[in-house]
């Protein structure tokens, strides 16, 4: 796979990725062409749209409801999470954005909640690759994804605007635009396929849209390590200025998921 190749995975095999479907992988030229899913090229029936609930998204983050009024927030890559419509109710200025918000959100609804029905009977083979303590059950984990998803959808519904289609590692957002971006279950969770260069071009784009502080989960990858360029990057990006540190969080799913990287920018 060439570098250009790697730059579009396939969802939700994260948390929840037993499944090991095809990548969906497009050229960067087609991809800057991504406003219509006929020119991008990228095929519904290729995605898998399932997502986290804002109470899991604020566990991941280490979050206080408190501190996302007033805030700027990217969620990147947001699929069917419902973090960034809830974190606005709070009074949070929330965006969302996803390679698969080039579809329509009715689209997107009915292939999400036939992909929850796929992945729960798939779920059943690796039930030991993760931690029940929050969910209880698989019928405990299809709720939560029902949830997330339908109120993903419904907030679509009441705010397009804030659902921006995007391939990264490119952002089509003015610098410092948001004073906080989050990124879950995409870098290091898919280290598999998508390389180093890529890590470190998504992870520059997504500061240079960003006031304060961007934050990723987890830090390992689908089989539970510990990033394997973890080091290298960090010493990378402090070389830039940046500060960097691994805090533990109380979210696990996946088995030994549950460290954030957190990368500040100095204060001036
Ligand atoms: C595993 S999901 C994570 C979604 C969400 N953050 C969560 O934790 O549930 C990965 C997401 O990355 C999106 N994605 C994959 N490649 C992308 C790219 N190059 N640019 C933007 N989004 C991408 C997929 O569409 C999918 O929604």
């Amino acid at each position: 796979m060439s570098r250009e190749e790697q730059r579009i995975v396939n969802d939700q095999q994260s948390g929840e990725e037993w499944e090991h479907s095809e990548d969906i992988i497009r050229d960067r030229k087609r991809s800057k062409q991504m406003h219509q899913h006929e020119e991008s090229g990228l095929e519904l029936s290729q995605i898998v749209f399932i997502g986290r609930t804002f109470e899991e998204y604020m566990l991941m983050f280490d979050l206080t409801r408190e501190e996302l009024a007033g805030q700027n927030i990217l969620d990147c890559p947001g699929g069917a999470c419902s973090f960034s419509g809830q974190a606005r109710k709070l009074g949070a200025h929330a965006v969302a954005s996803d390679i698969v918000y080039q579809y329509g959100m009715n689209e997107l609804g009915t292939k999400g909640f036939q992909d929850i029905e796929h992945t729960m009977k798939q779920i059943q083979a690796v039930q030991g690759m993760y931690v029940w303590d929050q969910f209880g059950t698989i019928e405990g984990l299809r709720q939560e994804r029902l949830r997330a998803i339908t109120d993903c959808v419904e907030d679509m519904r009441q705010h397009p605007e804030c659902y921006v289609a995007t391939v990264l590692p490119e952002l089509p957002f003015n610098d410092e635009q948001f004073d906080l971006t989050l990124s879950a279950h995409f870098l290091f969770t898919y280290a598999d396929r998508l390389n180093f260069d890529f890590h470190v071009r998504t992870l520059l784009e997504m500061l240079r849209v960003t006031k304060h502080e961007v934050r990723i989960f987890p830090t390992v990858d689908l089989t539970g390590k510990r990033y394997e360029h973890m080091d290298e990057l960090k010493v990378f990006l402090e070389k830039k200025g940046y500060l960097l540190s691994e805090v533990r969080t109380s979210y696990e799913f996946q088995r030994n998921a549950h460290t954030m990287l957190r990368i500040r920018k100095p204060s001036l």
